[in-house]
This record gives C-alpha cells, structure tokens and sequence, in this order.
C-alpha cells in the first residue's frame, strides 16, 4: 500500500505526463535530429511521421522494462530508413528480453514494408562458456560483471512480448522464432536480411548469430551489436582464424568498439553537437571481399582519415556503389 495520502497520490499522477515532459526537454534536438535527418524519403515517410514515431518509442518507454534505451531504438529505426526500398530483405532481432526494442524496430518495419524476426529463447540466456562469465567492462576498469543462466528472462514467454509488441509496436511485421541460437537460426525462414540488432550479451551467442546471419547479410548492410564494451564480443569481429575457418573471408572489423558509434552521425548544424553523444551500440558492415580485393585502390580507408559514416561508399539506386 502506498504511503501517501489518496489527495496527494492523486496530485503525483496528475503531475506525472508534466514532470515527464520537463525531463524530456534537453532531449528535443535530438529528436530534431531524427526527425529533420532526410532517412527515410525514400520510404515516402515524411518528418511529420517520423516526429509522431519518435514520441510513440520515447512513450513506449516507459511502460515496458527494456535492456535498451529509446535513443538506440532511434537510431536503429533509423539505420532501417536509411535501406533503400529496392534493397530486398528483412530485419532480424536477437535478444529481445520483454520485446521493447521489438515494439520499436516492428513499427520501423511496417513503415517500410519489411518483415522482422524476432529471435529469443525467451527463458533468458543460455548457460554461459567458462571463458565468457565473468565480463570486464573496456570503460568501467575494475567492475566486471558476472553472467547467469536465465537472466534476463521475458515477462511472460514468448506470449508476453506478443502482447507487448501487440500494444506498443506492429504485430502484423513479426515473426517470432523461438529457442537458442544455435538451434534455431540455421534455418531461419529468410534468406536474405537489411540489417540485423544483436543484443545477446554473451560472445557465444553473438557468434551463433554471425555464423548463420552474416552470410545473409545484403551488401552496404549492418550487423548491430549492443555490446561494444564488451573485449569477449568486439574480439570477434577480429577475429581472423574463425572468420577464414568458418566463413571463409576476412573478418570485417567493428565501427565504435567501447562507447559504441555516434547516435546520428553526419548531420548538419545546428543538430551536429547533439547527434555525437555515443549510442553504445556497434556495427560491421557486409562488403563484398572479393570486389574489394579486385578493385582494392579505388577502397577509401577509413583510418586514413578519421572514421566518417558511409564514408566508404553509398546506396545508389538500391545498389551499393563505392564513392
Ligand atoms: C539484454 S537482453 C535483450 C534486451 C532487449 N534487446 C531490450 O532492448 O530490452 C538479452 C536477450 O538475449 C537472449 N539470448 C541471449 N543469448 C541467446 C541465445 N543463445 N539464444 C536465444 N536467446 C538468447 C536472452 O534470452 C535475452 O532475452
């Protein structure tokens, strides 16, 4: 029961959307940002659209306890936009927990006319490797942090996040794949895929996940990470001898390992200084090796010249074209 008398019970919630919103202000450029950044014409979906989406995932926030924050989703819907129509393919989610980040990326996906798979054994994490336990974090020296079979559980199984997704994002986009990794993704009922989000914390599920996703993966498309701090996960990306072994190439390297790459990168004043604040997510992207092996002089390197977003080349006409 709670302590305060009914009047002032009454006075709190009446206050409540009106403290929210003051708390929100100093996020409005960012917002701006979003909303004003062009992603998305493509898709024929207007900054008023965009404007009414935003306020739906920042309100989505509060009534669903999430691993990720609406900023992300922001920038993820984004990242979603920013794929040109022509370009075929769905978006995968790994690691959904209450089916927040869900909500939010199946609206981006109903804007676009995309499918989204939602891939969980919502029973929380698998039974962690001895070497992947205990997790430094790169930029909180001293603190590690000690992974549990289960954690991070769904509230209610799978049909809970259904009906979280039913109430706050678009059920219609979403196909729900049940079980571990390693169990389920193989045969994944899609085979060619615009972007995936991996939020799966533990660097054995991440690998399952890039093992049968990347290969999907369209050209000029990005593999999301939620767990650029993390030294077990970012190291696969490097890792040489199990991309050669396992996927036959090159591994295509991280954009943003620690603090994760910008929120919105490459906007123009006055939103620039808002859009820098890290998002705590990574990326790869795919890019064919072959082509890059043959036509390696006309490759910008990106640390030639400090890391700028797309800097490398760009979709034209749902093509990927170097610059
Ligand atoms: C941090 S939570 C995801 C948070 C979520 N994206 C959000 O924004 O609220 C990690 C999720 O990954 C799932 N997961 C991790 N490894 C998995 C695996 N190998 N197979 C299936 N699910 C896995 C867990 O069940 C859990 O739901």
């Amino acid at each position: 029961m709670s302590a305060l008398p009914v009047p002032l019970q009454w006075l709190k919630a009446l206050l409540r959307p009106l403290v929210r919103r003051i708390r929100e202000l100093p996020d409005l450029p960012l917002v701006l940002a979003f909303v004003t950044s062009g992603q998305g014409r493509t898709h024929g979906v207007t900054p008023w659209r965009k404007w009414r989406l935003a306020r739906r995932i920042i309100g989505n926030s509060y009534r669903v306890r999430s691993g990720s924050n609406w900023r992300q989703h922001l920038r993820l819907v984004d990242e979603i936009l920013r794929i040109p129509s022509q370009v075929p393919g769905d978006v995968v989610e790994c690691g959904c927990y209450n089916g927040a980040s869900s909500a939010s990326l199946s609206l981006a996906c109903a804007l676009t006319g995309r499918r989204l798979l939602v891939c969980d054994s919502f029973e929380g994490l698998p039974e962690p490797e001895e070497a992947e336990r205990y997790e430094i974090h790169s930029h909180d020296q001293g603190f590690y942090y000690v992974w549990e079979k289960g954690e991070f559980q769904s509230a209610g199984g799978l049909d809970g996040v259904r009906q979280v997704v039913g109430a706050l994002g678009e059920l219609s986009v979403c196909t729900f794949v049940q079980g571990y990794f390693n169990a389920t993704l193989a045969t994944l009922p899609s085979e060619r895929l615009v972007l995936v989000f991996e939020d799966a914390d533990l660097a054995s599920s991440v690998r399952d996940c890039l093992l049968t996703l990347w290969p999907r993966l369209q050209e000029g498309c990005r593999f999301f990470c939620h767990e650029p701090w993390s030294i077990n996960v970012v190291g696969l990306f490097y890792d040489r001898s199990w991309w050669q072994q396992n996927l036959g190439h090159p591994p295509p390297g991280f954009q943003g390992s620690g603090q994760g790459v910008p929120l919105f990168s490459g906007l123009s004043w006055p939103w620039r200084w808002w859009g820098w604040e890290p998002s705590v997510m990574g990326y790869a992207e795919k890019f064919d090796f072959q082509r890059v092996r043959e036509q390696g002089g006309k490759i910008i390197h990106h640390g030639s010249s400090g890391f700028q977003e797309g800097q490398g080349g760009r979709f034209v006409d749902g093509r990927w074209q170097d610059r």
